[in-house]
């Protein structure tokens, strides 16, 4: 249940954004406590890197950061920086007692803010806590929201972003595998389509995307026959449309047709740090966490309160439940970072 609430949060310390540079020397020397060492949480696991076609591993085919000067996301609380149209953000601090930053589901900025600021990238966010690939899959969802709906506002806007610099950034599924717990397991793979076919929408006119980011961690520590399927099927539509099979949903490469536009896809599998953190290797003290916790449990469905929460919120892994704190959420920025980083597709 808690999967399904959407956001929340506590109070922000300020600290001086680190740039990809600095990031790079601080994993490389494994450095101990500075003053702007996310207060001392770090990641304690790397992205295991693998090849595109196969099983689901990390892996950027194609996606060059450096070039990307705007980040579209969609997807749940976990991306959901507190505003559904892609317009600029609220400070993302916290004003007591409502815990939400901004009405971000943390206490901070989330990742794909810290992504897009550290490769000075502007970002335009369409997330909304709650929201599940396709409503009409699920009759349980308590947030009425989906990822056809963030693309219905998307392209309404008719917004004119240049392909080349523009990376589109997705990520949902925790809320459907939550809901597959009601509803039954045979629409995860529905869901799993669903991705697939609204990026083939994104890839196709007007908006003519070519470069996607596809992140997930569906159960948040578990892990079941179903959700990984999902995550698969997610996995291998991606090796086709980089190959331009199907890549505009015209049947390109099928039948004997030409193929389409190959697209730009990486895949970061964000379960790396919730296995890291929730089971035993590395565990979560590694992490520099002091509790599994979350530090906020006064939540009702649409407010969390920073009264009786705990006193160490940063090394708390979650911030208000199933949510990380904001540290978590700078390590899964860094996480993503070393995907597209380090496991290029060779
Ligand atoms: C589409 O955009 C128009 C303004 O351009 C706005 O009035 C309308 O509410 C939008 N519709 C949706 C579904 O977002
Ligand atoms: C091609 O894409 C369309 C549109 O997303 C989809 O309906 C169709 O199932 C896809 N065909 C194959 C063979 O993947």
């Amino acid at each position: 249940m808690l999967s399904h609430l959407a956001l929340l949060l506590l109070s922000v310390s300020v600290h001086a954004l680190r740039t990809p540079q600095e990031w790079r020397t601080s994993q490389h020397i494994l450095s101990p406590s500075r003053p702007d060492d996310n207060d001392g949480i770090h990641l304690a696991v790397s992205p295991n890197c693998g090849p595109l076609s196969g099983n689901a591993v990390d892996v950027n085919a194609g996606v060059d950061l450096k070039r990307i000067k705007t980040i579209v996301a969609f997807g749940d609380s976990y991306t959901d920086g507190g505003r559904d149209d892609g317009g600029p953000l609220s400070p993302a601090v916290v004003v007591p007692p409502d815990a939400e930053a901004g009405g971000r589901s943390t206490n901070g900025k989330v990742w794909v803010e810290h992504l897009a600021d550290d490769y000075g990238a502007t970002l335009m966010d369409y997330a909304q806590s709650g929201a599940c690939t396709d409503l009409s899959l699920w009759p349980s969802a308590i947030k009425k929201v989906d990822f056809l709906g963030q693309m219905v506002t998307f392209l309404n806007q008719s917004n004119t972003l240049n392909p080349e610099s523009t990376l589109y950034a997705v990520f949902f599924g925790i809320n459907d595998f939550g809901d597959s717990k009601t509803d039954g397991e045979a629409n995860l793979q529905a869901a799993a389509q669903v991705i697939l076919s609204q990026l083939r929408i994104l890839a196709s006119p007007p908006t003519n995307a070519r470069s996607f980011l596809l992140a997930d961690v569906y159960g948040l520590g578990t892990h079941t026959p179903a959700g990984d399927a999902m995550v698969q099927t997610m996995f291998s539509g991606l090796y086709d449309l980089s190959r331009g099979i199907n890549s505009t949903g015209h049947g390109e490469g099928i039948d004997g047709k030409p193929p389409g536009p190959a697209l730009k896809v990486a895949f970061a599998e964000f379960s790396r740090i919730w296995d890291g953190v929730l089971g035993a290797d590395p565990g979560y003290e590694a992490f520099g966490y002091v509790s599994t916790d979350a530090c906020i449990v006064d939540c009702s469905i649409v407010f969390c309160s920073t009264d009786g929460m705990c006193d160490d919120p940063d090394h708390y892994f979650y911030y208000i439940p199933s949510h990380p704190s904001k540290e978590g959420m700078r390590i899964m920025a860094d996480y993503v970072e070393q995907v597209l980083e380090r496991c290029i597709e060779q």
